[in-house]
């Protein structure tokens, strides 16, 4: 393709490193797709003749048949998809082809390739996601009321219902899902027409081209254009963000499938075996979602460290902008079905939850609340009387609710009897009714807004 200022041809080394081919045919539809656009609006503005662009379109109709069909071969000499493409295009209609590339360059053609394929995965992420929130949706629903300890610094903290649980990481997943969409949205330009890096004396429609790709209109710089990758970088912040999500419920579901939690039982399909352990069942793929957002995290490192000494325009650093991407999208793409698999089949042991729940002096709170309310003592004085009886309850071995009225009383003469009304688990979550927070009511009422939201009510 550029044989004409070169005496000898590259060598062995550089054919290799030179190459994108075996991963960048991966853009194949992408390229097929620009191309077809970008000779039409050639044809339309007089800049090559009707027959030409014609015998073109069809000429790579008839490439993209092929590559459907056996896929894209590998050739080293041809560095990448697009030369690949158009090298194919010669062998069948001949000189013709030549002008396929006018006022064009690989540089506006590989950064409208690669973002119309970002685009899609884009998409494709979003799709997922939605099945996602759905499978934590009507598991919430199923556990409005299901207790559960929740916990921080992983120490019982107060109870919890598990419908209020799994909603957290519905809220996570919306997040993630707006992140996506935002980065659809600002890399809805198009590139092609910056030409190699200076735009061209063509006379282009570039509204055309950036319309017939579904762009909603043309990129204002051609400097910025070929140079930019930031519509990849936030997709994989964008997968980054996401991939930590699941990783920490990954993490969650680990520790609730061992044996002192024993919260859940996760599906046999997502589950191995050991070779020599009969009774081990292993929760591996959520351990391998755990792994994988650091993968994902890496993918995102390496291409921010590719792209942050870069001067303008292209630069050849800018072809190991692709292998980061696609195996960050691989690698969600798997997460988010496990996850979606796990949480929609996991059979959670509420038993044990609720008996964890009642364990720990996870009511205190409720204790210290009930003083304040009914007896009108200042919070902070209501804490250290609730220590004290933590501390008596723990000295003797049981629970809160298990001191008699009489060693409670000795502790603060306002106690009464009421006071066990509030030390159940039960009524500590019903309490907890303030907007967003744990009681069945309202986690009921986040689960239909939510039902609402991902339009689940049929
Ligand atoms: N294979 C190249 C890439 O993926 C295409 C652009 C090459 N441009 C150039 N001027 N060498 O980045």
């Amino acid at each position: 393709m550029w044989g004409g200022r070169f005496a000898a041809g590259p060598s062995a080394i550089m054919r290799e490193i030179n190459a994108s081919i075996p991963f960048d045919k991966a853009l194949w539809r992408q390229d097929i797709a620009a191309s077809k656009a970008h000779v039409a609006m050639l044809g339309a503005q007089g800049i090559v003749s009707a027959e030409d662009a014609r015998t073109i379109a069809e000429g790579l109709d008839r490439i993209a048949a092929e590559y459907e069909a056996n896929g894209v071969s590998e050739n080293l000499d041809l560095e990448d998809i697009h030369m690949v493409t158009e090298s194919r295009l010669a062998e069948l209609i001949g000189p013709a082809a030549g002008r396929l590339h006018t006022a064009r360059s690989r540089n506006d053609q590989v950064a409208t390739d690669f973002r119309l394929w970002v685009r899609d995965a884009c998409e494709q992420v979003e799709a997922g996601l939605v099945e996602l929130q759905r499978a934590l949706v009507t598991r919430a629903g199923e556990h409005a009321d299901s207790v559960m300890p929740g916990f921080t610094h992983l120490q019982a903290a107060q109870p919890v219902t598990l419908g209020h649980h799994l909603l957290a990481y519905y809220e996570m997943i919306r997040r993630d899902r707006s992140r996506f969409a935002d980065a659809r949205a600002r890399m809805d330009e198009c590139p092609l027409g910056s030409a190699a890096l200076a735009g061209t004396g063509f006379p282009l429609d570039r509204d055309a081209t950036a319309n017939a790709l579904g762009f909603a209109r043309p990129t204002a710089n051609s400097l910025d254009a070929v140079s930019d990758r930031d519509f990849a970088l936030d997709y994989l912040q964008a997968a980054a963000q996401c991939a930590l999500h699941l990783s920490r419920l990954a993490e969650e579901l680990i520790l609730w499938a061992s044996q002192p939690f024993g919260f859940v039982r996760l599906p046999d399909a997502l589950s191995t075996g050991s070779s020599i352990m009969p009774q081990k069942k292993n929760p591996d793929a959520a351990e391998l979602v755990r792994g994988h957002a650091g993968r994902i995290i890496g993918c995102l490192t390496s291409l921010m460290v590719t792209m942050k000494g870069l001067p303008l325009a292209y630069s050849k650093d800018m072809q190991d902008d692709k292998p980061p991407v696609f195996e960050a999208h691989g690698l969600l793409g798997l997460s988010i079905a496990a996850m979606t698999g796990m949480i929609a089949d996991a059979t959670f042991r509420t038993d044990r939850m609720r008996a964890a729940a009642e364990l720990g002096y996870a009511t205190a709170t409720d204790l210290a609340d009930w003083l304040v309310r009914e007896a009108d003592v200042p919070f902070r004085e209501a804490h250290h009387i609730t220590g004290s009886a933590v501390k008596l309850a723990e000295s003797k071995g049981v629970a809160l609710d298990a001191l008699s009225l009489d060693q409670l009383r000795e502790i603060d003469p306002r106690i009464d009897q009421r006071v066990f009304g509030a030390l159940s688990v039960d009524s500590s979550v019903a309490v907890r009714a303030s907007y967003g927070g744990t009681a069945p009511v309202r986690v009921r009422e986040q689960v239909a807004a939510a039902r609402q939201a991902l339009d689940m009510e049929s």
